[in-house]
């Protein structure tokens, strides 16, 4: 029913944390379960330079958090803000219709956190 890749991302999930020193923080809800994520990101001119998650998800919540976080380093702030959860499922070599939910999660606590860095920006 998951994919090797999934499977992978579930059992050695990357990135997994939070980061003392974050510029931007998302935190995002699941209506359909109510589980939560909440993505961490380091900004350095215009770039990700590094992320981290935590989540009260499910595996699939936990594989395409991971996913997310490797596809987003080193990436500028525009480019992470258009991944989404379809690419994010697509990297993983797909997930179960049921289980599309859950990759709402990651991408979406990443453009949270995308939104939160540039409102301190414009505070600043
Ligand atoms: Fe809640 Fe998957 S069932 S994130």
């Amino acid at each position: 029913m998951y994919s090797d890749m999934v499977m992978d991302h579930f059992k050695n999930p990357r990135n997994v944390g939070s980061l003392t020193d974050a510029d931007g923080i998302g935190t995002e809800g699941n209506p359909v379960c109510g589980d939560i994520m909440k993505i961490y990101i380091k900004v350095q001119g215009n770039r990700i330079t590094d992320v981290k998650f935590q989540t009260f998800g499910c595996g699939a919540a936990i594989a395409t958090s991971s996913m997310v976080t490797e596809m987003v380093k080193g990436k500028t702030l525009e480019e992470a803000m258009v991944i989404s959860n379809k690419a994010v499922a697509e990297a993983l070599g797909g997930l179960p219709a049921t289980k599309m939910h859950c990759s709402n999660l990651a991408a979406d606590a990443l453009h949270r956190a995308i939104e939160d860095y540039q409102a301190k920006q414009k505070v600043a």
